[in-house]
């Protein structure tokens, strides 16, 4: 299949459901909660009266963790099935978050400059991403922070291949391949080609995280679930523009 931006948001929004959407609405799953929210957040610092871009905010569960830290935040996201369900809970809980329905490889003015852009879990999700990184980073002000998760490329199958061997295991990893999930399709490719792009657009990297899950968190009924200890699954970065 010929990947395009459209293609891919056209999967995700077909095989999304609304009972998904509802199950990680609050603070996200099981990874968010453990590995993935507090690193963003710490990175992000404190928000209070700063303006957030939540760039592919899906059914925009860390928007309203953000607005509830009194960020003023505009969620960004393309499929129908997710903008929708986000806009109903904006409606339901009152936080004044903005939702705005497009591809981030093609935004709209979203009203001036952000001082934070957050983009979780998006980028390894679309096939042209660098149009995505590029306006991404160009909504900051100057000095504006951009914090990016993707699933760390070098154990991106870590709980099922640890599941299985105990161990991590891995034949590839400088190649481009697709990664096909459960809602959408992964696009595999070398961490380098992230940074050099994060570099190419001008921007200073502060921090690069690997997080590590804590030993207490881990449920012996999961098999698998050791791996998060000892391997990375998400890389979070966070670059001054
Ligand atoms: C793994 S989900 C992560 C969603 C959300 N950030 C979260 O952490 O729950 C990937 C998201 O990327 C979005 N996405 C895919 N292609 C995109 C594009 N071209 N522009 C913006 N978002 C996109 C999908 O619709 C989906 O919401």
């Amino acid at each position: 299949m010929a990947w395009t931006n459209e293609t891919a948001i056209t999967q995700w929004n077909t095989a999304t459901t609304r009972e998904s959407l509802a199950a990680s609405a609050t603070d996200g799953d099981f990874a968010k909660r453990h590995l993935v929210n507090p690193v963003l957040l710490r990175l992000l610092g404190d928000v209070r009266g700063r303006r957030v871009l939540d760039a592919g905010c899906g059914n925009g569960y860390l928007s309203r963790m953000l607005a509830e830290r009194d960020a003023r935040v505009v969620g960004v996201e393309p499929t129908d099935v997710m903008v929708t369900f986000a806009r109903e809970k904006e409606t339901e809980l009152a936080q004044g978050v903005a939702y705005v329905q497009a591809d981030l490889a093609r935004l709209p003015d979203l009203g001036g400059p952000f001082d934070a852009v957050v983009c979780s879990m998006v980028l390894m999700a679309i096939p042209d991403w660098r149009p995505a990184m590029r306006a991404c980073v160009a909504a900051l002000r100057p000095g504006g922070v951009f914090v990016f998760a993707v699933v760390h490329p070098a154990f991106e199958e870590l709980f099922g291949t640890w599941r299985e061997h105990g161990e991590y295991r891995s034949r590839r990893y400088l190649a481009e391949y697709e990664i096909a999930g459960p809602t959408g399709t992964d696009f595999h490719r070398p961490i380098s080609a992230y940074l050099n792009e994060l570099a190419s657009l001008g921007c200073r990297l502060r921090e690069f995280v690997e997080p590590g899950l804590d030993p207490s968190a881990v449920d012996p009924e999961t098999p698998g679930i050791e791996g998060y200890v000892h391997l990375p699954n998400f890389l979070i970065v966070a670059a001054e523009r």
